[in-house]
């Protein structure tokens, strides 16, 4: 029952936090995923686990030791708008969250940019998106 009850709580706790924004209750937003939880869970099918790419049913670059990284805005863009085979993923992460892997990529698999970006500098790079859904 102690595990349950604590759901419980985590939920009605956040629900409530939510309903302090009026905009946009986003359950995602509820969830605070880290940077490489984004990343194991959306980037590695692609670019692989160790970040270092594939070539086989396409071409999916390296993202490690990738200098390309060092410029903020270029993977920023590439995550919210996408291009070729990469799709966006825009409408799926939070500002936040965009910034989050994008900033845990430019910190892991050998490249050393520690000039973090904050959800404010992710958000010029938002798509026009269509008025979000409450989904089902
Ligand atoms: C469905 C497969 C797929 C997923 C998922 C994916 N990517 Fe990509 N990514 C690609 C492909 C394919 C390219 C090359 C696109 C091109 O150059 O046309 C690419 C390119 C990139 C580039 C540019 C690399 C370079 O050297 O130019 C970055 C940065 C990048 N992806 C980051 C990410 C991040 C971060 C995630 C997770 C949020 C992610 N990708 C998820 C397929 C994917």
């Amino acid at each position: 029952m102690k595990p349950l009850a604590f759901v419980l709580f985590a939920v009605a706790s956040g629900a409530s936090a939510q309903s302090m924004d009026p905009t946009f209750v986003d359950q995602k937003q509820a969830a605070q995923v880290t940077g490489e939880q984004i990343f194991q869970h959306i980037c590695q099918g692609c670019h692989m686990p160790d970040a270092k790419g594939a070539v086989g049913a396409g071409h999916y670059p390296a993202l490690a030791n990738n200098p390309k990284l060092a410029a903020r805005a270029y993977p920023v863009a590439m995550v919210m708008g996408g291009r070729g085979g990469m799709p966006p993923f825009g409408m799926l992460l939070t500002d936040a969250q965009v910034a989050d892997v994008v900033n845990y990529v430019r910190t892991h698999f050998g490249n050393h940019y520690t000039d973090a970006l904050t959800a404010e500098d992710v958000k010029p790079f938002r798509p026009p998106t269509p008025t979000p859904s409450r989904g089902h």
